[in-house]
């Protein structure tokens, strides 16, 4: 199994920690669907207090995922750039996980779903457009029918866990910035870093981002 996971381009060894760094935040985000499933389910039957506990235990794994950047911050830019010379056209833009991650917190834009973000990943963008319901979506349909209690508990939750998505995303920008330089040009056909610049502050819930 440790062989079929490890399918390197090059043979300089930051690499190596590139792609398990990588695996591991994909892993994060396969966690993190499922609890986010479990917390649009839990609100929706009525159970609002365990849905913002479970809200909660994913923000603390988010949390936990932090030491990684650090880790990945010790590739020397160099070395990805050697590798990256092989992989033309692959970028975590089309993380699945990711985007349906993104989308079961809250729908995105219009114009987000059809660009580049969301056209990278044709079968989350058909659930979006098939109805798909978020947690953003789920609240509202439901805060005013629970407890003023349990509503904030729920909105506290997502304060939470919408502060530790944005940490993510400026962690992942400082090293992405840091790595390519600012001049460098995009991975996976975006201009530059611009891409990544522009999107990395948009709410997580309720703003439609
Ligand atoms: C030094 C390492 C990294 C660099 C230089 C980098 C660079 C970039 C760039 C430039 C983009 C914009 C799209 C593109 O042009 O390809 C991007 C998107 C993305 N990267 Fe990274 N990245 C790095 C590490 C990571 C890691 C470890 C993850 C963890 C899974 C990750 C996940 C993502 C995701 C999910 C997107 C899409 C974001 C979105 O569409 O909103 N990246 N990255």
């Amino acid at each position: 199994m440790l062989r079929l996971t490890m399918l390197p381009v090059d043979t300089v060894h930051d690499e190596y920690l590139f792609l398990r760094v990588l695996q591991i935040f994909e892993l994060l985000f396969s966690l993190l669907v499922v609890d986010l499933e479990e917390v649009i389910a839990s609100l929706t039957t009525g159970r609002a207090r365990i849905a913002a506990a479970r809200l909660d235990a994913a923000t603390g794994t988010l949390h936990e995922s932090r030491a990684l950047w650090p880790l990945l911050a010790t590739m020397q830019p160099e070395a990805f750039a050697l590798f990256r010379q092989h992989t033309e056209g692959a970028s975590a833009i089309q993380s699945r996980t990711y985007k349906l991650l993104e989308s079961l917190c809250a729908r995105p834009a219009d114009a987000r779903l059809n660009s580049l973000a969301y056209t990278s990943v044709p079968e989350i963008r058909a659930r979006v457009r098939d109805g798909q319901v978020s947690l953003d979506e789920a609240f509202r349909a439901v805060q005013h029918s629970i407890s003023a209690g349990s509503a904030g508990r729920v909105r506290q939750a997502m304060d939470r866990f919408a502060d530790a998505n944005l940490r993510w995303r400026r962690s992942h920008l400082g090293l992405a910035t840091r790595t390519l330089g600012p001049e460098a040009a995009g991975t996976g056909n975006t201009s530059r870093l611009t891409y990544l610049a522009a999107i990395h502050h948009r709410p997580v819930f309720g703003g439609g981002g």
